[in-house]
């Protein structure tokens, strides 16, 4: 049944997963914005009660449509977890309701990518590649890609800290992301704050995407931590295939579950885009402190320009929607530093 969302932009927001990592952030910032209309979600009904919200699953879409018919009024979706499939998306499009998603698999967002009719139909707006990796390495992306007057490539790098106390379903989601093999080799590239460092290719979503949006025909994103010993540990794991295990759920779990007792850095971390096109080079980066919390305002900011009702219907990606870009300037407020670097900053 699709029943039209009688929310609109007064409705509430519900954000799934709004009690995790990045959700806290989320839940917290937009009841700052909109007092009394924010309803955090999961699975556990006790956590879910305690922060005055709702029991949820998005694995589960039925139940998800239940919860949906139940609050009666939700004007907007958070996604703060990944779902099994675009189930949950579709029924949020078809109702009218706005959808966030901070996912990060390539699979899950090009499933929510075809639902730009159903969701153009309904008035609904959907943001996807919403958070660090994918979201501010997107928008940095474009400005270099602007830069060099459209660019032929583009490379992404991505610094995470391993001192943070990064979410579970983040920790499993990297470690599904090691099980796969790498389809580039490592390059140095130096990262503002934390000088040259050997990044390796990680399947984040924002390669594959900026291929589309940009028309950009060769993107690579690679990943480090800011613990240079973990980092080489880690990818010379994964080049003895040693990490393959990982796409057994029974691996899977018990690799989480070790690598989130991992703490042996700080919080900081950084990302760079560099653009060329022939002769012409252009490189942005910035640096930031804990990505989960900065994910989280990201989501929250996105969510915000749904709730104003300024942004097309349909599905866009983050750098799809120039307003968006007006999430740097304001995370500047909140630590986050963005720069274009020299030429002479890429070894
Ligand atoms: N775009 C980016 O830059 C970026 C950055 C960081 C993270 N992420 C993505 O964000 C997601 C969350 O990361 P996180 O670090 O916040 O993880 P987290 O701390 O584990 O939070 C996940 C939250 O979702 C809830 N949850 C788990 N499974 C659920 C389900 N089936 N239905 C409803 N709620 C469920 C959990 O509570 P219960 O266990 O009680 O259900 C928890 O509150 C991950 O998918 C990660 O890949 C994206």
């Amino acid at each position: 049944m699709t029943t039209a969302n009688m929310g609109g932009p007064t409705g509430r927001i519900l954000v799934v997963g709004g009690y995790g990592a990045v959700g806290a952030t989320v839940t917290s910032t937009l009841t700052e914005w909109f007092p009394g209309r924010v309803i955090p979600g999961g699975r556990d009904a006790a956590r879910a009660r305690e922060n005055g919200g709702v029991r949820v699953d998005v694995s589960d879409p039925e139940g998800f449509r239940e919860v949906l018919d139940g609050l009666g009024d939700v004007a907007a979706v958070v996604l703060c977890v990944e779902p099994p499939d675009a189930r949950v998306a579709r029924t949020c499009l078809e109702r009218g309701i706005h959808l966030v998603d901070i996912g990060a698999t390539r699979r899950q967002l090009d499933a929510v990518a075809e639902l730009h009719d159903p969701a153009v139909r309904s008035g609904a707006t959907a943001l996807l590649s919403v958070g660090v990796a994918p979201g501010l390495t997107n928008l940095l992306a474009r400005r270099a890609h602007e830069a060099v007057g459209g660019a032929e490539s583009l490379r992404l790098t991505v610094l995470l800290g391993s001192g943070e106390r990064h979410g579970a379903d983040a920790v499993r989601w990297t470690v599904q992301g090691l099980a796969e093999p790498a389809t580039a080799g490592p390059e140095r590239t130096f990262l503002p704050g934390f000088g040259a460092r050997t990044a390796h290719p990680f399947p984040f979503s924002d390669q594959h995407t900026l291929r589309r949006t940009l028309r950009v025909p060769d993107v690579t994103t690679r990943l480090c931590l800011d613990s240079r010993p973990l980092t080489g540990m880690l990818f010379a794991l994964r080049r003895a295939g040693l990490l393959r295990v990982a796409c057994r759920p029974a691996a899977q779990r018990l690799l989480t579950g070790v690598f989130r007792r991992v703490h042996t850095g700080g919080d900081a971390f950084a990302v760079r885009a560099d653009a060329r096109h022939g002769d012409q080079y252009a490189a942005y980066g910035l640096t930031g402190r804990a990505q989960s919390r900065v994910t989280g305002l990201v989501a929250a900011f996105a969510t915000r320009e749904l709730m104003t009702g300024s942004l097309p219907a349909g599905v866009h990606h983050i750098e799809q929607l120039p307003s968006l870009d007006g999430v740097l300037g304001w995370l500047g407020s909140h630590g986050v530093t963005t720069r274009r670097l020299d030429g002479r900053t890429r070894r």
